[in-house]
């Protein structure tokens, strides 16, 4: 239990950019959010319910899911180890899903499950090897496997006996790889490592930061979004806007946008958990330089529902990409939701080729976003937590 600081300590900490105190749960979801959600599906009202039984259909959210904590995980080959990521992958998502039931249905048997399952990890991590895609995995399940510890924390026999370890484990193993990918970038040129790289590991040190209370590793990140060297800031990951032909609206290409559309579109599912985490903690960088956010994800959402976007040739030490790629075009992923309720039903912007981009992936899922598990067993599905309709849709 944290002692309130006295208000003088507060205030004495409290200025532009510095996070003084946090609001538990505060990383993807808040309390209002889980009343507002509880309440849409004990009405039985749609998509809510449809999007809940998604949820309790998902084989990662049974009571009688069984962890398969490691004590070393890795991703991508040294030659040495075999890959073994997908045991955190799947337990990560697990630990989420349980979190989530408990939480909306009130059912503590899912929060026992879920405590199990991180308390496992907690107790047997000790590292995470395999190839450069180690930072991959120290990014990905980073902020996942925060995420989820933030929603449990809640359930007081959990948080009483074991939060202490949990954040322990993720300070120890994940977040140290956090800040090293920022300031070494695996020892790689500064633009080599395309953005996906820096915004996973920016979704785990910020969630880190909310999940343990450490407010050096949450502003390290803001600002790093602002200003930083590689390619995770705001800058460099939506680097050209234009004016839509037409309409008045920002579209922005992304850094990846000449690669893939896989990877193009995750760059927006983790900026989204980026700004979700900060906008919950008082930080709003989804409006950051006139929603530069949301210029790049209608850029991202236009092209890959089949629309002519502009383009402008890409360089960087490695390559030159003249022309977008059309690698994966019509990249299915369960991340609108949230973009589209904060920027569209929130703010009353217009989101619309977002919009349309989460209704054709709704569509797609029967209703409602699903989650891992419910876009097949390679690791892509299980990068973004997803369920957003149940979770993110505010009408
Ligand atoms: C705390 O963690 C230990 C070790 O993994 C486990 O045996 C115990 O059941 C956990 N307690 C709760 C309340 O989850
Ligand atoms: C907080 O995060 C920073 C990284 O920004 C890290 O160096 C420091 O050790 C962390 N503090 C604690 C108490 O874990
Ligand atoms: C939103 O933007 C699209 C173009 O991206 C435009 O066709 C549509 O009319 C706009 N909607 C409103 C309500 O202004």
């Amino acid at each position: 239990m944290r002692l309130p600081l006295p208000i003088a300590a507060v205030f004495a900490f409290a200025s532009v950019n510095v996070k003084a105190a946090f609001v538990h749960p505060g990383l993807l979801h808040t309390a209002a959010d889980f009343t507002r959600i509880a309440a849409n599906v004990n009405a039985k009202k749609e998509p809510w319910l449809t999007g809940w039984n998604k949820l309790i259909a998902n084989s990662h959210a049974q009571t009688t899911y069984a962890a398969r904590p490691q004590t070393v995980v890795y991703r991508g080959s040294d030659g040495t180890h075999s890959e073994n990521y997908g045991t955190l992958y799947n337990d990560a998502h697990a630990a989420y899903q349980l979190a989530l039931r408990w939480k909306i249905s009130g059912d503590t048997q899912y929060a026992v499950a879920s405590g199990k399952i991180l308390s496992a990890w907690a107790s047997s991590l000790t590292g995470i090897g395999g190839s450069s895609d180690k930072f991959l995995a120290s990014g990905i399940y980073g902020y996942q496997m925060a995420n989820a510890a933030e929603i449990l924390r809640g359930y007081a026999p959990w948080a009483n006996a074991n939060l202490t370890a949990f954040s322990g484990m993720m300070t120890r193993v994940f977040l140290p790889m956090n800040l090293d990918f920022f300031t070494r970038h695996n020892d790689a040129k500064i633009d080599h490592y395309w953005a996906n790289w820096d915004l996973c590991n920016m979704a785990s040190m910020m969630a880190i930061g909310v999940l343990t209370d450490n407010s050096t590793a949450f502003n390290y990140v803001v600002n790093y979004f602002k200003t930083g060297a590689g390619n995770g800031a705001i800058d460099k990951m939506v680097w050209k806007l234009y004016t839509e032909a037409g309409s008045s609206k920002s579209l922005g290409q992304g850094q990846e946008a000449g690669r893939d559309q896989g990877h193009a579109t995750l760059d927006f599912a983790l900026l989204g958990v980026i700004a979700q985490q900060a906008y919950n903690q008082g930080q709003d960088l989804f409006a950051y330089e006139s929603n530069k956010i949301l210029a790049g994800s209608e850029y991202m959402a236009k092209y890959n529902l089949g629309n002519d976007v502009p383009y402008t040739s890409y360089t960087n030490s490695d390559v030159t990409q003249s022309v977008i790629s059309d690698a994966s075009r019509g990249n299915i992923r369960p991340m609108g939701e949230l973009l589209f309720a904060h920027y569209s039903s929130l703010k009353g912007l217009n989101a619309s080729w977002t919009g349309q981009y989460r209704d054709l992936v709704v569509s797609q899922a029967g209703g409602a976003e699903g989650g891992g598990g419910d876009y097949g067993s390679n690791s892509g599905g299980y990068d973004q937590l997803g369920h957003g309709t149940l979770l993110f849709r505010l009408k």
